[in-house]
């Protein structure tokens, strides 16, 4: 049974925005004998068939966690190897045929990339900004932190004095967007590493021991079948304990 078609009706069941922190190439290419570039290879070809596959399924908002501010503490290799990676991956020619209707959002400072990168990452943006069926979110030289204070200096050099959560949310990255309702992170590690610190608020959290190349549709449809079971509160209560009445203690 294709389960995933089954979620897409029972649509309040269905995440509207899902993040992927990816993680486990590394040890995908170590079990194999391989180097970690081409863990990451494989990562960013199983990442293309699971965005589609969500997009596919209805859901408007994919958020990748692909870089970190923290991921520069590695061999300078591996880091060249990803940006190799990066730059084929933004080739807006390859990307639109991919994902088609689809807006590129780039969370993270990636003007610090070499040029090459950065007029690839631009254009890629350009391209699809006229887009809204469907938002891509991805986080390159990513970091939660960095983002609140880029968020803090903007509000400072915008003159204003005093802000409430809107005007938070207004200059993160993805202003205008839903925090995201499912963050998924591959490998079995149980954190988030520095992702979306503020949208993750009331997000649900899940850990499958799954490596990230290896993250298939099943695995994604198990992942949704997990969310469509969660019970979000919101700091409430279930209905059926409201009438209870006051009771003097
Ligand atoms: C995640 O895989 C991908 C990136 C950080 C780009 P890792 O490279 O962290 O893989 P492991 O955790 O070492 O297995
Ligand atoms: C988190 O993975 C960053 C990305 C997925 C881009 P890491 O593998 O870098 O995280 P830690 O170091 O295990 O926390
Ligand atoms: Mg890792």
């Amino acid at each position: 049974m294709d389960v995933g078609a089954d979620l897409k009706n029972e649509t309040t069941k269905m995440p509207i925005h899902i993040a992927f922190i990816i993680d486990g190439n590394g040890r995908w290419a170590k079990k194999r004998g391989l180097q970690r570039s081409v863990g990451h290879k494989a990562g960013f070809n199983r990442l293309k068939k699971v965005i589609r596959r969500c997009f596919e399924l209805g859901i408007k908002y994919v958020s990748i966690y692909a870089f970190s501010t923290e991921n520069w503490n590695r061999p300078k290799a591996e880091i060249d190897g990803l940006i190799n990676i990066f730059k084929k991956y933004f080739d807006s020619k390859s990307f639109i045929a991919n994902y088609p209707d689809t807006k590129v959002n780039i969370m993270g400072d990636y003007s610090v990339f070499p040029q090459d990168l950065v007029d690839t990452a631009d254009d890629l943006v350009a391209r699809t900004k006229q887009n809204d069926k469907f938002i891509l979110n991805i986080g390159v030289n990513y970091g939660g932190k960095d983002e609140l204070v880029r968020a803090v200096n903007n509000i400072i050099a915008d003159g204003l004095t005093k802000v409430d959560r809107n005007v938070i949310d207004r200059y993160l990255y993805t202003a205008g967007q839903p925090e995201p309702d499912f963050i998924i992170r591959t490998s079995g590690e149980q954190r988030l590493s520095n992702f979306m610190l503020w949208q993750c608020a009331y997000s649900e959290l899940y850990f499958p021991k799954v490596l990230w190349p290896d993250f298939d549709n099943k695995e994604l449809q198990k992942a949704l079948e997990v969310y469509s079971k969660r019970v979000r509160r919101f700091g409430s209560i279930k209905e059926e304990n409201t009438n209870e009445t006051e009771v003097n203690i």
